[in-house]
């Protein structure tokens, strides 16, 4: 099952409120933006984009039952619940949306946490994630700032965000997150 770009729009923003759409909506924008500057395929960063967060307002129930009923990486439940969606997110779009293209699941299973070795179009995603256009929080134009440098600047900077947040919160730090920054302080 193929949908076009116009029916994968409808099925996912049915999935969403308003505002989550206009995210999405600026995540495919930077996205796309991303990948033409950095030579990711724009196409393929376009589809990861609408789909990246189709899952985030499932109910918790429903992800965890995906999860565990897909055998899928079943330790995230031992964390926090905002890091389902990218995973659950990954699943469906496959099973639901006809998405084949390893590269695009990927891109969607990694956009929160990132990994060591993420590719291109991980980078892409995860980083548009950060600076799209309806982003507002304290220290985000450092974050852009960074991305017009390189990929990887860009999203040391916006892990380095959300690790200080939680830190400055006294919150668990997912180790990946601490993990895929290093690793992309070791690729520069
Ligand atoms: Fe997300
Ligand atoms: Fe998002």
């Amino acid at each position: 099952m193929a949908l076009s770009r116009e029916e994968l729009i409808q099925a996912v923003s049915a999935q969403m409120p308003a505002k989550r759409w206009k995210h999405t909506q600026g995540v495919m924008e930077s996205a796309v933006a991303l990948a033409e500057k950095y030579g990711a395929d724009p196409v393929k960063a376009d589809v990861a984009a609408i789909l990246h967060d189709v899952a985030k307002y499932w109910p918790v129930a429903e992800m965890e039952a995906v999860i565990r009923d897909n055998s899928l990486n079943v330790e995230l439940l031992q964390h926090d619940k905002q890091l389902w969606h990218s995973e659950v997110g990954a699943f469906v779009a496959e099973r639901d949306y006809g998405v084949s293209d390893s590269e695009i699941i990927e891109a969607i299973r990694w956009h929160t946490s990132g990994r060591v070795g993420m590719s291109l179009l991980d980078k892409v995603v995860c980083l548009a994630d950060y600076i799209e256009p309806g982003r507002d929080f304290p220290g985000v134009e450092y974050i852009r700032e960074q991305a017009q440098r390189s990929l990887e600047e860009g999203l040391i900077a916006g892990f380095d965000s959300t690790i200080s947040l939680l830190l400055s919160q006294r919150r668990v730090i997912y180790p990946l997150t601490v993990l895929s920054r290093n690793d992309l302080i070791a690729q520069l």
